[in-house]
């Protein structure tokens, strides 16, 4: 099956990001090494990750190492790449026994040849499952993406937001077309994208949580998506109204003089 034909079982499920910030300080509240924060932010991951299907969740996707965190120190860097691969070996039995299928989005230009190896066993080991589709963003930056995708659609006559979505994915190494968020939630304290999903968060609801990373629990993530199911969605209508465009009456008639 190519992936494109792939699809969780609920595709009307929640799609849910989550920026995974605090594991540094967390380390360094306890007197010890950022890695040492990684390493527990790890492990609370794959908690979300088998907390995430009874949540009505179908897509998560986890950013776990922007472009940006190339600056990190190499010492921090190294132990990250190793952390991931590690995750990746370890975690396909489980992801395959729980129906997860795993994608790494992101550059892959830049990965190790041993990281890339792991992940593509990861993903064709995985590839069948239908119940999560958990993606995990690494060397990933939403500016690249879309500029990229911007740099593959030059030439092409007519671009919509359907066909733009098409090229985003392939920048970013989806396997099928980006799809928006709907919701997203930062730990750590602070309320910022930092360069996430920014085309497919247009609409997403954002919650922030003042936990950092490695204290953050499955029924932290159930009240996460309980707080969106209290959210009146609106994409921009009016509650109760048909949301029938209304520029034509107002524009192309003139019906917006006094
Ligand atoms: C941000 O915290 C976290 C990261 C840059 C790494 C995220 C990685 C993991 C949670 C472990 C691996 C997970 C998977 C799914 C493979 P920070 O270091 O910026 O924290 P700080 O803001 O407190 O410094």
């Amino acid at each position: 099956m190519s992936q494109s034909t792939l699809r969780p079982i609920d595709p009307g499920g929640l799609r849910v990001g989550i920026i995974m910030d605090g594991n540094g300080r967390w380390a360094q509240a306890r007197g010890r090494p950022r890695v040492a924060g990684h390493r527990a932010g790890a492990r609370v991951a794959r908690r979300i990750v088998e907390a995430a299907p009874d949540l009505g969740i179908s897509v998560l996707t986890l950013y776990a190492f922007s472009s940006d965190n190339w600056r990190r120190p190499t010492r921090e860097v190294r132990s990250l790449m190793r952390l991931f691969r590690a995750y990746l070996r370890t975690e396909v039995r489980t992801c395959v026994e729980r129906g997860v299928r795993l994608r790494i989005l992101g550059r892959r230009d830049r990965l190790s040849a041993s990281l890339l190896a792991a992940i593509r066993a990861a993903e064709a080991a995985t590839s069948g499952g239908q119940k999560l589709l958990l993606r995990v963003a690494l060397d990933y930056s939403a500016r690249d993406a879309i500029v990229e995708a911007a740099m593959r659609a030059c030439g092409r006559e007519r671009l919509t937001r359907e066909s733009f979505a098409e090229l985003l994915g392939a920048a970013m190494n989806l396997g099928e077309a980006s799809s928006d968020l709907d919701l997203l939630i930062r730990t750590g304290g602070e309320q910022r994208l930092s360069d996430f999903l920014l085309w497919e968060s247009a609409y997403a609801e954002l919650v922030f949580s003042p936990r950092m990373w490695p204290d953050f629990t499955p029924a932290e993530l159930e009240a996460a998506v309980r707080e969106y199911h209290r959210r009146e969605r609106r994409f921009g209508r009016v509650p109760g109204e048909s949301g029938r465009e209304a520029w034509h009456e107002v524009c192309a008639t003139g019906g917006d003089r006094e």
